[in-house]
């Protein structure tokens, strides 16, 4: 599994060069929509352009929180100029109506003659209705324009329409010789400071991050975002801990109260799922249940059969007005909810679960095998009392269900590499960003679930880029939403 960093050549759509009008035009709003990423709350980041003569009069992206429409602030500052015009937008303008009229509708009041669309929109309150409405008014619609490319940018919201499941981006540092990590070693820097600055940005357009708790113990991250301007988008953090191991100690479970914490513990263990093992080949045996008065903790066949998430936090996380719920939506349902500025601190530092005080020492150090119901409820009575939710769900699937319900839409998993091989054998990885650096691990390297040279199959590669002395990688799968025309 050597790293290939040598070979970095960098493709992609970004290079095409060979653009009509109506691509370059489309382009420009899909490069504005990419600017709410993650801020829209449940509604889409859309961008629209309008152009007269060559010329774009009025360009916008659906304002943070979802409200207003890409459309309707483009045609304000368009004014009366954007009679006859075209309106190239990224997604179908929408036709139902909710605190404001549609946006369909008011392209028609506005006098466009031409709309020009990426793709269609999966929301079964919308799709094909926005464009009968254009239609039936005598506009001409043209869609298919840069599909692929408004796909990925609203992959998020239409694995959340059409799956009804966050859209998961799986993020891998992978060392020259093919290593995450070394054993016992904490976080080891194998990417240099473009790649780490890329991927603070990609945390901020994130609703959640997830780590398995091996990551959280060993590397004791924080998993916030620390680019200047940015700390207010810190996603939700979100921690794979069957056992309730996260320390009281943890920079995760010190901020909590800041960023929203989840401990997601999954009914079924990962030493039951097939191909997988917990780094350094040990398979511990099925653990005691973490939630012993659960009705699901009796039988196989209980655990097996709902998908139902079951909050047992007794406080629920707080919501920031940026990630709070759009409109249309239950407004019980939080999106990733971070509030206050976090400390711009290097993430890392070794970890040693190490007691918080000392009451609290049976509920920082649990092994599965010394795990007893008592010892299980200490420990989660003292990690809700510390802001901490705690989330319990069947398995990997449904804890991304749990989160789209929730409002949320992306997930990136960062690690490590027990968890990266379980999302990628469930089969819920949908983009893999693979980050290469020109370090050497050697002895006790953790092998990486994942090498350019062996991504499965049903992933094809979409860009390359160069981050300094790095190479990113991006691969995505391809999947079926509906589309009208
Ligand atoms: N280079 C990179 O990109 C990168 C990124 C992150 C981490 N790392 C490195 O990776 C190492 C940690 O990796 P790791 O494999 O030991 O730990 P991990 O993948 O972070 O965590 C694994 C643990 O998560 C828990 N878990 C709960 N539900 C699970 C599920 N459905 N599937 C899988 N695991 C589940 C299990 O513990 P319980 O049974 O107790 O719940 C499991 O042992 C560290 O050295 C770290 O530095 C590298």
């Amino acid at each position: 599994m050597g790293g290939a960093a040598a070979d970095c050549r960098p493709f992609g759509p970004d290079a095409d060069d060979n653009y009509s009008d109506d691509q370059r035009f489309m382009a420009a709003a899909l490069a504005l929509s990419r600017q709410h990423t993650g801020q829209t709350g449940t509604n889409p980041s859309v961008g629209c352009v309008i152009v007269k003569d060559g010329v774009i009069i009025g360009a916008a992206v659906t304002a943070v929180g979802g409200r207003p429409h890409a459309e309707t602030q483009a045609l304000a500052k368009a004014g009366e100029a954007a009679r006859g015009a075209t309106a190239y937008v990224t997604l179908e303008p929408c036709s139902h109506y909710g605190r404001t009229p549609p946006c369909a509708n008011a392209l028609v009041a506005a006098g466009i003659a031409r709309v020009v669309v990426c793709l269609a929109d999966p929301d079964p309150r919308v799709s094909g209705r926005g464009f009968a409405i254009l239609r039936e008014a005598g506009i001409t619609v043209e869609t298919g324009v840069l599909e692929a490319e408004g796909r990925r940018t609203l992959a998020a919201y239409l694995m959340r329409q059409t799956k009804a499941r966050a859209h998961v981006t799986l993020k891998l540092a992978v060392s020259k010789d093919g290593m995450i990590g070394r054993t016992g070693a904490g976080q080891v820097a194998i990417t240099g400071p473009v790649s780490r600055a890329n991927m603070q940005a990609l945390r901020a357009e994130t609703d959640a991050i997830l780590v398995g708790i091996g990551t959280a113990i060993a590397d004791d991250p924080e998993l916030t975002v620390r680019l200047h301007g940015l700390e207010h988008r810190s996603p939700m953090r979100i921690v794979l801990d069957h056992h309730l191991r996260l320390p009281l100690t943890s920079k995760l479970v010190k901020t909590a109260r800041n960023v929203p914490v989840i401990l997601a513990a999954l009914r079924t263990p990962p030493s039951a799922l097939p191909g997988i093992s917990p780094t350094g080949g040990e398979i511990t045996p099925p653990p005691a249940h973490p939630f012993p008065n659960s009705p699901h903790a009796s039988t196989p066949a209980a655990q097996a059969s709902s998908a139902t998430p079951h909050p047992t936090s007794a406080t629920p996380p707080p919501a920031s007005p940026a990630r709070t719920q759009a409109d249309g939506q239950a407004a019980s349902s939080l999106i990733s909810p971070p509030v206050g500025e976090m400390p711009g601190r290097a993430e890392g530092d070794n970890l040693a679960p190490t007691p918080a005080h000392p009451s609290a020492d049976s509920a920082l150090a649990p092994t599965p095998a010394s795990d007893t119901a008592q010892a299980l409820s200490t420990r989660r009575q003292h990690l809700v009392e510390a802001g901490v939710e705690i989330l319990e769900v069947d398995d990997l699937a449904s804890l991304l269900t749990a989160l789209a319900a929730r409002g949320l839409s992306s997930v990136l998993v960062e690690g490590g590499a027990t968890v990266a091989r379980a999302f990628l054998e469930a089969g819920l990885v949908d983009r893999i960003l693979l980050l290469e650096g020109p370090v050497e691990i050697g002895e006790g390297g953790i092998e990486s679930p994942l090498a350019r040279t062996d991504i499965p199959q049903e992933y094809s590669a979409v860009r390359r880029l160069r981050f300094g002395e790095d190479c990113c990688s991006e691969y995505e799968r391809d999947f079926q939403c509906l589309q009208v025309s």
